[in-house]
């Protein structure tokens, strides 16, 4: 059955971040948006992650990530969906997002490269921003 996709709890925090070290992401600052966080869970075992952070109009999507041994069978691409409608709810308009290792696949979902200087003042002060992920992160967006 695909897993399924729902609101992380904080209980599922340890899981999230075992994922999130496991896929090579920063961690930093995950713990203060567990509310606007999803899991997808196979079984009980939470084998995929995406989170947001809401700055008003903007948030960063960040954490999106797949258990290696479930990848290329669309959780991913799922995942990042349901964080759009989540932030969607939310009353986004802008979805921004750093990556050193999805270039490729972003772009799949709508979101096309920026400058970082064209980001949202609000969101270039998150502490993925200025601490998290390095300068050299490519800069996407996608308008919602
Ligand atoms: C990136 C990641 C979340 C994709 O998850 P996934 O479940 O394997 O992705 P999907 O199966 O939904 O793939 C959707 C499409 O993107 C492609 N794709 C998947 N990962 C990709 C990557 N790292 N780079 C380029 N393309 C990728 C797939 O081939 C697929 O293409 P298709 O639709 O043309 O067949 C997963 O590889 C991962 O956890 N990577 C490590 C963490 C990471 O880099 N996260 C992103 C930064 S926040």
């Amino acid at each position: 059955m695909a897993p399924e996709i729902t609101a992380a709890t904080p209980a599922d925090l340890p899981a999230v971040l075992e994922l999130i070290d496991a896929s090579g992401l920063p961690r930093a600052g995950l713990d203060n948006h567990v509310a606007t966080t999803l899991v997808a869970r196979e079984s009980s075992r939470i084998v995929g992650t995406a989170a947001l952070e809401l700055y008003g109009g903007s948030a960063l999507l960040r954490s999106v990530a797949v258990a290696a041994a479930v990848r290329g069978q669309g959780l991913g691409q799922r995942l990042t969906t349901a964080a759009l409608e989540l932030a969607s709810r939310h009353g986004v308009r802008t979805v921004y997002l750093l990556t050193e290792t999805a270039g490729e696949f972003f772009p799949k979902l709508g979101f096309t490269m920026i400058e970082r200087s064209a980001v949202d003042p609000a969101v270039q002060v998150s502490q993925e921003f200025t601490t998290a992920c390095p300068a050299s992160a490519l800069v996407m967006a996608k308008q919602i």
